[in-house]
């Protein structure tokens, strides 16, 4: 269960780390080949005076690289990394880096506001992470999108401490993602770290669902309680409606309670009104409060619906980066997406291909966007692995378990471009949209899918449909192949599962002028986003659209002259510089055709 810690107070541990690349991946066995003893066990290697001059723990110590210390590196006299960091962007010569790089800082006991336990918690890691503290190794993760936390209680040592972590950004065929993405590795600790102290008996996670009905309003509440049961009940409150109530147990891990409210009592979340509430629940002794949006959302006939209500979706995709950042985003990179989301007058975004920092969907929540969250379960996933599998399932579980009191987020998107032919993805995809429900059965399960082109025009024939709330399609008429408006071939079925156009659009190098003719012109992208949003507009089971992509983003494979390591389909570039088709966009939403 992940640990709820956004809003507890927590010792941060931000800030100047050292870093050290092994690109040879060597300094491991190099300690380890040096430190084996007599009995196979790490130790020291003695010196003249009997004193270790050489062990695997040295790595560890602040003091390893003593003047007539042999070691060829010392984690303590690094490169100066900041953390968080996208370490090709934090220094230019790791800039193409991929492989293993050793982090290392300390910290000293008395910085922490200490309780009985104390967890030392990542934002995210890309791409794997080990982790030791003065030398005992906590652990690892896989990953590099999600947030993973380790209990440190019995690790800590008084006066200063030592925390390595080993990240290692490699790409791996049995990853998730794979190694072949259209976006690019940025290595490194992208977000913060920090240290979180609770009770001995504390509230690990809570989660608020809320049910509409004629005239009320259910909000229920359920709590994961860590630690011996010391109290004989937790209790739930919403401050602001003058509600509390113990919660019960459920028969499961859980602590649960329902407030059935009256309806005329209650400000439901929605786009057009982001009303948050404090919840709060207490734990004998423990507190801990969330700011949650009580809404519904729902899908049918073609329809997605907030509160009951059918909402046209008009969105924009985004990947999580900012030039000379890469995915180390502060609050104020945030800002700027939203203010671009809401200038186009959207109600919606897919942040792809991946969990974004948590503070999307926490802003998302304040400014009334809804969300399309994902995992990178993209493109030639082996999806008959088992341990690929578990990965999966570990990196949805992270997400959902940080993200399912977010109001915002409306749909839970389990794969990208997956081979609809393949027996073995349509086998396990339903196992996964079946996993999401358990975990969270509030919210629209959703994937980005095809259309077939066939003799009757455009149809949607992947057998994953009947396991999904909303299909995405992902379509690039009029840039890939065919012509722009070709979506109005469509097979519409105003009665089926509702469709969101995933992707759309083309590219366009910011500046480049021509006609509608020119690939790669402004003029030829805004022509593109015409005759798109037009089609989508005609076609009543399409529930809304998020084109592709706010903004150029890096990606390797993107070389020719008007790229350069970037793909142009944004319709602002990574300078922030806004092109001829994000004003299409935003007129059509303004026109409020889309409905
Ligand atoms: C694909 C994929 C995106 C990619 C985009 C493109 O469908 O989902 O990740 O960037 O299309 O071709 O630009």
């Amino acid at each position: 269960m992940q640990l709820l810690a956004y809003p507890r107070e927590s010792t941060a541990l931000d800030g100047e780390w050292q870093a050290i690349p092994d690109q040879y991946e060597m300094f491991r066995d190099y300690f380890d080949d040096f430190v084996e003893d007599e009995d196979g066990d790490s130790a020291a290697l003695p010196d003249e005076d009997g004193q270790p001059a050489l062990s695997f723990e040295s790595i560890y110590e602040p003091s390893a690289s003593g003047d007539d210390d042999i070691t060829d590196f010392n984690i303590y006299d690094g490169y100066s990394m900041r953390v968080p960091s996208s370490w090709g962007e934090e220094m230019p010569e790791f800039r193409h880096f991929e492989g293993w790089m050793w982090f290392a800082r300390t910290f000293d006991r008395d910085e922490i506001e200490e309780d009985d336990r104390t967890f030392l918690r990542f934002g995210a890691v890309n791409y794997k992470a080990e982790v030791w503290l003065n030398g005992e190794r906590l652990g690892e993760h896989e990953g590099g999108y999600t947030p993973f936390t380790f209990e440190i209680t019995d690790h800590l040592q008084d006066g200063e401490n030592a925390l390595v972590v080993r990240v290692d950004n490699k790409r791996y065929e049995d990853g998730i993602p794979n190694e072949s993405t259209d976006w690019f590795n940025f290595g490194g600790i992208n977000r913060s770290v920090e240290l979180v102290s609770v009770p001995e008996s504390y509230v690990r996670n809570f989660k608020v669902e809320t049910t509409l009905s004629d005239d009320a309003v259910d909000v229920d509440v359920s709590a994961w309680i860590d630690g011996g049961a010391t109290a004989d009940a937790a209790t739930a409150e919403i401050p602001e409606l003058g509600v509390e109530s113990e919660l019960s147990s459920a028969g499961d891990d859980r602590l649960t309670a329902t407030f059935s409210l009256s309806a005329s009592d209650v400000d439901l979340w929605s786009p057009s009104n982001p009303k948050l509430y404090t919840v709060r629940v207490e734990y004998d002794g423990d507190a801990v409060e969330d700011r949650v949006g009580f809404r519904e959302v729902s899908a049918g006939g073609g329809e997605v619906r907030v509160n009951g209500e059918s909402i046209a979706l008009r969105g924009i995709a985004l990947h999580e980066e900012v030039a000379g950042k890469g995915r180390a985003l502060g609050i104020d990179d945030v800002r700027t997406r939203f203010q671009w989301i809401n200038e186009l007058g959207c109600n919606f975004a897919r942040l792809a291909h991946y969990p974004h920092t948590e503070e999307m969907a926490r802003t998302a929540d304040e400014e009334g966007i809804l969300l399309w969250e994902e995992v990178p379960a993209y493109w030639d996933i082996n999806f008959g692995d088992e341990e690929i599998q578990e990965l999966y399932r570990q990196q949805l579980r992270e997400l959902i378990q940080r993200d399912w009191n977010r109001a915002s987020v409306a749909l839970w998107s389990i794969a990208n471009e997956t081979d609809h032919n393949d027996e073995t993805r349509n086998e396990v995809l339903p196992q996964m949209a079946d996993y999401v429900r358990d975990l969270d059965d509030t919210r629209l399960v959703t994937a980005a899918c095809f259309v077939d082109e066939t003799d009757d025009g455009l149809v949607l024939n992947d057998p994953l449909e009947e396991h999904l709330d909303v299909v995405g399609v992902n379509e690039y008429f009029g840039w890939y192949y065919g012509d722009a408006d070709d979506m109005k071939h469509f097979r519409d079925d105003p009665e089926g599962t509702p469709i969101v156009i995933s992707e759309t659009g083309g590219g366009a190098k910011w500046g480049n002028h021509g006609t509608e003719e020119d690939r790669w012109t402004e003029e030829f992208q805004a022509a593109i986003y015409r005759d798109q949003t037009e089609a989508a507009a005609a076609t009543e089971q399409i529930a809304g659209i998020s084109p592709w992509i706010l903004f150029d983003f890096r990606a390797p494979m993107r070389q020719n002259e008007y790229q350069r390591g970037y793909n142009r389909k944004g319709v602002v570039d990574q300078h922030g510089r806004k092109k001829q088709a994000f004003h299409v966009l935003r007129e059509f939403y303004e026109s409020g055709r889309l409905e």
